[in-house]
């Protein structure tokens, strides 16, 4: 999930948008649970949310490549190499779908990358952490898609159609994606005292980042209630969040690793995990660009974009000269 984090103040459709007058249809087709497709009447206010939140979704699984990708050259086997190699791949590839999705909100895929590269568009904090050991690409299986499920599996049932029908898929990938690190991470506990320290030294460094990928409380969420009234969002950041840490640490205990938190306990009157209080202050400080890897993963994508101008060259031509030979 790459996408509840980012309801940032001052960045997005403002409240007083939101009480325009209703688009002809909209309101019911909302109210009936009927998707709201590309071509259909949709107040300003929901076009420019849904293209704040995809976009940013679709730099999220491409920034998201970074981490991983830099271990690719470095798995331990060639088995791991391949399922490496897959999973970035797919991030790529989920990119690509959302991107496609939210063209149909009629912006182009240039002005949204554009919006990235200039730093005015965000992605999600949690790919702005660097990876330090191969216990870390299975931990980010495990706990980064394993946040990233529990985000976007509501988003499958997303007032948007072309939004909810890219999620059907995205979730399945991503499903593969955490058991994919948690089998890793299984292979690693099963071997030396060293290895097992290596997974613990890596769930120590992310698990409160990953409980960040959530969003702020809710009170301090910005849109949350306009999100959920448009059924773009069907859960709060604060119930997602339980139900990610509810699920977690029974895995934990199998994998048999601590979650670093002291105050890390069930709640049999509330029927849930209690844990600590999260510092938002690193939270903020990751999302205005001053995490570990901000303008490291930055500048790999910018020189990424620089890099493949030639590719957009030639596609430009190409273009033109089929245009050409057609209207001959
Ligand atoms: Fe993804
Ligand atoms: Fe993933």
């Amino acid at each position: 999930m790459y996408t509840q984090a980012l309801d940032l103040p001052g960045v997005q459709a403002t409240d007083s948008a939101v009480t325009e007058a209703p688009c002809v249809g909209f309101d019911e087709k909302l109210a009936a649970d009927i998707k709201i497709e590309p071509s259909d009447p949709m107040p300003d206010a929901y076009r420019k949310t849904l293209i704040r939140q995809i976009s940013q979704h679709a730099h999220s699984e491409i920034v998201g490549m970074l981490p991983e990708g830099n271990w690719i050259t470095r798995a331990p086997t060639l088995k791991r190499k391949a399922i490496l190699l897959a999973k970035v791949q797919d991030e790529g590839g989920h990119g690509l779908y959302l991107y496609a999705a939210a063209e149909t909100l009629g912006v182009s895929r240039d002005t949204m990358v554009a919006a990235l590269l200039d730093g005015s568009a965000k992605y999600s904090s949690i790919f702005n952490y660097p990876t330090l050991s191969w216990a870390d690409i299975g931990v980010i299986g495990w706990l980064v898609d394993g946040a990233a499920i529990t985000n976007q599996v509501p988003l499958c049932r997303c007032s948007y159609g072309p939004y909810a029908r890219a999620m059907v898929r995205v979730c399945k990938e991503e499903s593969f994606h955490q058991r994919q690190g948690y089998d890793l991470l299984v292979a690693m506990m099963k071997g030396s005292a060293a290895q097992r320290a290596m997974v613990q030294e890596a769930v120590d460094r992310w698990w409160w980042p990953v409980l960040m990928m959530f969003g702020p409380h809710d009170q301090d969420s910005v849109h949350g209630a306009t999100s959920m009234k448009w059924g773009i969002k069907r859960f709060s950041n604060d119930d997602l969040r339980q139900k990610f840490v509810d699920a977690t640490v029974p895995q934990a205990e199998v994998l048999g690793v601590t979650l670093p938190d002291p105050d890390l306990k069930w709640n049999a009157e509330r029927g849930h995990y209690d844990f600590g209080a999260i510092d938002w202050n690193e939270f903020w400080q990751v999302v205005k660009g001053n995490g570990p890897c901000n303008r490291e993963r930055m500048a790999a994508r910018i020189k990424a974009h620089e890099d493949g101008a030639w590719v957009r060259e030639a596609a430009r031509v190409h273009a033109e000269k089929k245009t050409a030979r057609q209207a001959h």
